[in-house]
């Protein structure tokens, strides 16, 4: 189904990861290498949501294998949230950048972008059917909300969304990747398990 872009014919996780890679809905799929899709179990109860693939999802493919994705990780685990209950995507399908030399330095998705890949979300989540989504970060809670959020208003208070499922708003791991002082750091990983937390208990 290479192409295929009625909701119709999409039927599964696997229809709908084929026929991302022939998606044109925005211009991003121009200069990535190739779409991003969700990953994690067919009925997973919980999902992640982050904003795109970066330099090294773009490459590998798969949704949070670089650095953000160790974060995200480490707190999973940490927290005892078993792999097996979580399915982990993206906002927007391709990456978004900017060449600067041998480097491609991430940019952030726009309001028609996040909108227009919105098609492919609200696929996964009709067919994931998860309990509980949280969004990693401003772009995914802008996207799951429909409106440009603030995530320190709306962090650890369980949203109702219209579907029935449950949305909690955190940070993006790579926020805390880039606090320069271990203080801070370690004040906002603390608020980043805490929200985790609350997951964890809703499931
Ligand atoms: N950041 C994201 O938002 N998603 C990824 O898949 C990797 C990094
Ligand atoms: Fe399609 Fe999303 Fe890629 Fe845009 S970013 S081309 S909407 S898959």
């Amino acid at each position: 189904v290479e192409g295929a872009e009625d909701v119709g014919e999409i039927a599964s996780l696997a229809d709908a990861r084929a026929a991302v890679q022939g998606c044109r809905r925005c211009p991003l799929y121009e200069h990535a290498t190739q779409a991003v899709f969700g990953e994690g179990p067919e009925h997973a109860e919980v999902m992640f949501v982050g904003e795109q693939p970066g330099d090294q999802e773009d490459l590998a493919g798969k949704p949070f294998v670089g650095p953000a994705g160790q974060v995200l990780d480490r707190a999973v685990e940490k927290l005892g949230i078993d792999r097996s209950r979580v399915y982990v995507t993206n906002a927007v399908k391709h990456f978004k950048f900017e060449p600067r030399g041998k480097r491609r330095i991430h940019q952030r998705p726009d309001g028609g972008e996040i909108q227009a890949c919105k098609f492919w979300l609200n696929l996964e989540i009709g067919l994931v059917k998860p309990k509980v989504i949280v969004a990693l970060g401003a772009t995914a809670a802008q996207s799951l909300l429909g409106k440009s959020v603030t995530i320190s208003k709306l962090r650890g208070t369980p949203i109702a969304l219209a579907d029935g499922t449950t949305l909690f708003v955190t940070n993006h791991p790579s926020y805390l990747l880039r606090i320069p002082d271990v203080e801070g750091k370690a004040r906002e990983q603390a608020k980043f398990e805490a929200d985790l937390l609350l997951v964890r208990e809703a499931i």
